[in-house]
């Protein structure tokens, strides 16, 4: 399927989750075979070949590291949630709108000098994604670049991420 088909599969849906908020769904993309299938062959392009590392940010940044790591060859490591890794190499704590999150990475994963590009479905903010990399960078990684699906402009998620080489297939 054709990228641009593909990436029409997205969904929005109003007022989610909470009002006012335009939320972005790729759980209809992810269920078409030919969609996904465009949509992880193009992210894998965004990988250069020189990368080691794909970090997942949890949850829905997991599929796509995935079948992208999958696809190249190149192994997966987890950015999780705080409390759900058994042994716990570092841990970043960054800024909501409204309180903190944190994201995680396992122990042992990473080596240092390892190149990581960091995958997710949609870049907002940036929050998450510049957690993601200060915690692997913290691990040792040098950080190759992020890669997204879809980048919300408006949010300024490009600009928190400044040198950090992102790539969005789709941007609005
Ligand atoms: C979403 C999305 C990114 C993050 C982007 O995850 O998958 O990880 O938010 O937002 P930001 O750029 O403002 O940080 P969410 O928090 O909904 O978690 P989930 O994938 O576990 O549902
Ligand atoms: N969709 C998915 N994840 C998100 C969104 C969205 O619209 N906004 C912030 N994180």
């Amino acid at each position: 399927m054709e990228l641009q088909k593909a990436l029409g599969l997205i969904a929005e849906v109003p007022d989610f989750p909470e009002p006012g908020v335009l939320f972005r769904d790729l759980t209809p993309l992810f269920a078409d075979p030919a969609g996904f299938a465009a949509v992880v062959g193009a992210l894998a392009e965004t990988v250069g070949p020189e990368v080691d590392l794909i970090a997942g940010v949890e949850a829905r940044g997991f599929l796509l590291a995935a079948a992208v790591g999958y696809a190249r060859g190149i192994g997966v490591v987890l950015v999780r949630k705080p409390g759900k890794l058994p042994r716990v190499a570092g841990r970043v704590d960054y800024q909501l709108e409204y309180g903190t999150a944190s994201v995680e990475l396992p122990a042992g994963i990473v080596s240092p000098g390892q190149r990581v590009v960091v995958m997710d479905d949609v870049l907002a903010t940036g929050g998450t994604a510049a957690a993601a990399c200060k915690l692997l960078r913290d691990g040792g990684a040098v950080v190759e670049g992020v890669s997204v699906v879809m980048e919300l402009t408006a949010l300024g998620g490009r600009a928190v991420l400044e040198g950090n080489g992102v790539h969005a297939l789709q941007a609005c």
